[in-house]
């Protein structure tokens, strides 16, 4: 072994997770619980990816985790950092950002008003504000062209991409993303999920990826939890899974199948 290779951090995934949850039990009333008992890992510059049939809890796992549901029991972790029950509204001041399943946009408001939204909590100078937008809007020339525009008139996919770039206006360290690309067009669902991978590859983003869009979802994950009915059923790196998705579809479908 080299001498850089000995002083190389812990290869991943032993490194350090951003965020976790281990054990989570969590459901909507205090009699049923959706999430039976979950643990997942979202690393830095990693894509982690949750798959599973409808209705399973993989969207009240991102909501557990976002402090929008107290668990039963179990923690959540930024970092050694135990914030189990942190509510929603502190959890950007914690590096942790969230894009819901259903469209978070204020349709009425610009394009630009939602952008500086992303910044809500804090009280930045107009400079710190200007500077933001100007690197938002070098990155999505899209969203730079219609900054004026109400955000509802904008299609499904560009506005995915606002929401995106809302979140980036923090600079958070991770984000948990649910079905990013559900109603967008296919052409679009493609840009969406190459900026979702660019947040991990490029910019070191720890991102926890909720899809239904199996093939498209593997395509840019480092590492695949399978949920079924509220727990783990499997997990492991991509790799483990093998090159081959239509197996671990399979997989996935005997999943539901049970
Ligand atoms: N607000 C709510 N109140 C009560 N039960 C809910 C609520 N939201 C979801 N559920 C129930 O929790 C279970 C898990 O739902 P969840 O939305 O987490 O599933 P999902 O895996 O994200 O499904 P999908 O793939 O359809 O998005 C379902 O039985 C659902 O009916
Ligand atoms: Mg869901």
């Amino acid at each position: 072994m080299t001498e850089a290779a000995l002083a190389s951090p812990p290869l991943w995934p032993d490194a350090s997770p951003f965020l976790s949850c281990e054990h989570l039990v969590a459901g909507y009333t205090e009699d049923i619980n959706i999430l039976r008992d979950i643990s997942v890992k979202v690393w830095p510059g990693r894509v982690s990816c949750v798959v599973g049939p409808n209705g399973t809890g993989k969207s009240t796992l991102l909501k557990a985790m976002f402090g929008f549901l107290k668990p039963n029991s179990g923690t959540v972790r930024m970092g050694e950092k135990e914030i189990t029950g942190s509510a929603p509204y502190r959890m950007l001041g914690l590096g942790v950002a969230y894009l819901p399943q259903r469209p978070s946009l204020f349709p009425y408001l610009s394009v630009e008003s939602n952008l500086k939204l992303g910044l809500w909590h804090t009280k930045p100078k107009k400079a710190v504000i200007a500077a933001k937008l100007d690197d938002v809007y070098r990155r999505f020339p899209v969203i730079h062209e219609k900054r004026g525009q109400q955000a509802g008139q904008l299609s499904g996919g560009q506005q995915r991409q606002v929401e995106i770039a809302r979140s980036l206006m923090a600079d958070p360290s991770v984000y948990l993303i649910d079905e990013p690309t559900a109603g967008v067009d296919p052409q679009t669902s493609g840009t969406i999920y190459e900026i979702v991978e660019s947040l991990a590859r490029d910019l070191g983003k720890a991102v926890l990826l909720v899809d239904q869009d199996i093939r498209a979802a593997l395509a840019i994950t480092d590492y695949v939890y399978v949920v079924k009915t509220g727990s783990i059923f499997s997990e492991g790196a991509r790799e483990d899974f093998g090159t081959d998705t239509d197996a671990l579809v399979a997989r996935w479908l005997y999943a539901s199948g049970e």
